[in-house]
């Protein structure tokens, strides 16, 4: 869609902080919902790719790598579009004028690159028959939640996130859009043992993205000269991605997405769970006592309950996180 129509976007009230449904008892938005028979029926490729991962976890960070690896380095061809144009965001479901997913995907040519934040058990059964090719980016869940949160207070497109604490709670409890964070990524983490799934974190394309983009390449079966995957290396970095309107959303009209609330591209770190900021304040005027916030935004009581329900939730599982770098 052309800049110009997308900055002159009017959109009706209902279509801004949308109702919500559950399928098959994980939370959506009402327009995901109407069109789920459509969204179930999506014909995949065996040449598509799918990038797919819980909301926040770097599904921005993993198109743009990917989209640079496609189009050996050309930066300028990576700029021919805003990623959710150039890359069908499967289940997303937009009014005219705004691209819908499936219309994006049925119009592209293959081979096609496409989005999607669903659950394993909700993916479209055609990409398992067609066995495409998946990349599946997970991220700690404690910084999935805090990214959630400001995304949800800037993004009108998402359900209000009510205060953090509230927050905090829907997200353990699994009630935000595309359901559990710990059922997302364990599911996903029980089906790459089965189906062509590179599982990729966020935390290891931090530390260390060379070696990250390397396991992209070999999955993607494709090699390119050292100059070109250290200008990879640049362009998909968080600061010049941050400045790179195409990847950043700033294209999107205020009314959508605002900036000033909290940027897209926010911190893009790792900050797990570091006691950065002593606060101090007065018990009745007369101790003074004091209360450790987490870098994270988690106060002390809320990182040890976070905790403890983390345990129970992800116990039996092999998958494991780092949540700092
Ligand atoms: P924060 O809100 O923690 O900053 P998604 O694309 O899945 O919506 O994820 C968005 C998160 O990925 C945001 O996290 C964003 O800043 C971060 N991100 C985007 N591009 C990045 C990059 N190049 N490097 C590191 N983090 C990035």
């Amino acid at each position: 869609m052309p800049l110009e129509e997308i900055q002159d976007l009017q959109l009706d009230e209902k279509y801004l902080q949308p109702d919500t449904a559950e399928i098959n008892g994980i939370l959506m938005s009402k327009m995901i919902s109407d069109n789920w028979d459509d969204i179930w029926n999506f014909q995949a490729r065996p040449d598509d790719l799918l990038i797919s991962t819980y909301a926040k976890a770097g599904t921005t960070w993993t198109q743009e790598i990917v989209d640079m690896i496609q189009n050996d380095g050309d930066v300028q061809k990576c700029q021919r579009a805003n990623t959710f144009d150039r890359h069908p965001f499967i289940e997303w479901t937009l009014p005219p004028p705004l691209n819908s997913g499936l219309d994006l995907a049925k119009k592209m040519p293959p081979p096609r690159t496409l989005k999607t934040h669903l659950p394993v058990q909700l993916l479209p059964p055609s990409f398992w028959k067609e066995n495409s090719k998946i990349i599946y980016v997970a991220r700690n869940a404690k910084d999935c939640l805090v990214s959630y949160y400001h995304f949800s207070r800037m993004n009108r497109m998402v359900p209000d996130p009510g205060t953090w604490e509230e927050y905090i709670e829907k997200f353990k409890a699994g009630k935000v859009l595309w359901g559990s964070w710990y059922d997302h990524v364990k599911g996903w983490w029980d089906a790459k043992d089965r189906h062509r799934i590179l599982y990729l974190f966020y935390e290891d394309m931090k530390e260390d993205p060379k070696r990250e983009i390397k396991k992209i390449l070999k999955f993607l079966e494709k090699d390119v000269p050292e100059e070109v995957l250290n200008k990879i290396i640049y362009h998909t970095s968080f600061d010049v991605m941050k400045q790179n309107p195409m990847a950043n959303y700033t294209t999107l009209p205020t009314i959508i997405m605002d900036h000033s609330i909290s940027p897209f591209m926010r911190k893009g770190r790792s900050e797990g769970g570091t006691l950065t900021c002593l606060y101090s304040c007065s018990n009745h005027g007369i101790l003074p006592c004091f209360i450790f916030f987490l870098k994270n935004y988690f106060t002390v009581a809320q990182n040890e309950e976070f905790d403890k329900d983390y345990e129970k939730k992800m116990a039996g599982s092999t998958l494991t996180f780092r949540t700092e770098i």
